[in-house]
């Protein structure tokens, strides 16, 4: 069994001023939680990457920025580069958000090239796919999956060390969650594909699901036997009912 990945997603939101609080209130809440059992982790605003690294230390929770550019240096004002986050001893990102997608002009070929520039660079990626509700609704789902799938797997071997984040736009921030059974079939649509160009790299890939995702709903959710964790906006942001979804992955 694959071992369940917790994310949260702060997105533009919260205070780096209140970023040691956030992380002794989860702390209390998932001190006593078997490590063994889930890994956690949040991806924070980039002006809060040094504060959280440090605050995250006691709770044993990873630190991730939620972008990154493709290219090392150079005159691209505004944006982060891998170096920039080797020196803060950062190792995760997140790459192809549907919101960098949808507000940043981020493409499938750019998702590519910040995906095969974190493999090169051994910093792991979560790289985000997911279908809108138009595309739903015309039953392009596979369509659009398999398109957004390919162009990240062309730049990886089977030996690549990367995560995978479905998350539907139309379940994103909505309160409307995928059923567990639509996230199963997306899920497990997502990783025969990975078979398909890259064999068994698909038995060991972590596929997250994301969209309301919260402790009420995570258990059915990490109950498919496809779906490995969860990325989580919205409820990430208090650190109380994120501590509770971290618990309750860690009891599956
Ligand atoms: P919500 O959990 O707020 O729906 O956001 C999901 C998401 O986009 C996480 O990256």
């Amino acid at each position: 069994m694959r071992k369940p990945l917790i994310a949260g997603n702060w997105k533009m939101n919260l205070l780096n001023s209140k970023v040691p609080a956030y992380f002794t209130a989860l702390n209390e809440v998932i001190k006593a939680v078997d490590r063994q059992k889930v890994d956690t982790l949040l991806a924070v605003p980039a002006p809060f990457l040094a504060t959280a690294r440090e605050s995250a230390q006691a709770a044993g929770v990873w630190i991730a920025t939620q972008t990154i550019h493709e290219k090392h240096e150079g005159a691209f004002t505004g944006e982060i580069s891998i170096p920039m986050l080797k020196d803060l001893g950062i190792n995760w990102t997140l790459i192809g958000h549907s919101e960098r997608r949808q507000y940043f002009n981020e493409t499938d070929a750019t998702v590519a090239a910040k995906t095969k520039a974190t493999l090169e660079a051994g910093i792991q990626a979560i790289v985000c796919v997911g279908e809108t509700q138009a595309e739903r609704e015309k039953g392009q789902m596979e369509g659009v999956l398999r398109r957004q799938m390919e162009a990240v797997l062309a730049v990886c071997t089977k030996d690549s060390n990367f995560t995978i984040a479905y998350e539907p736009v139309w379940a994103i921030g909505t309160g409307l969650t995928a059923t567990d059974a639509q996230a199963e079939e997306a899920h497990a649509f997502i990783r025969s594909i990975v078979r398909e160009k890259l064999g068994s790299l698909a038995d060991r890939l972590r596929i997250l699901y994301g969209g309301s995702v919260k402790s009420s709903n995570i258990q059915g959710l990490l109950a498919q036997p496809n779906v490995d964790g969860a990325l989580i906006g919205g409820a990430s942001l208090d650190p109380q009912e994120f501590g509770k979804t971290v618990s309750l992955a860690a009891s599956r």
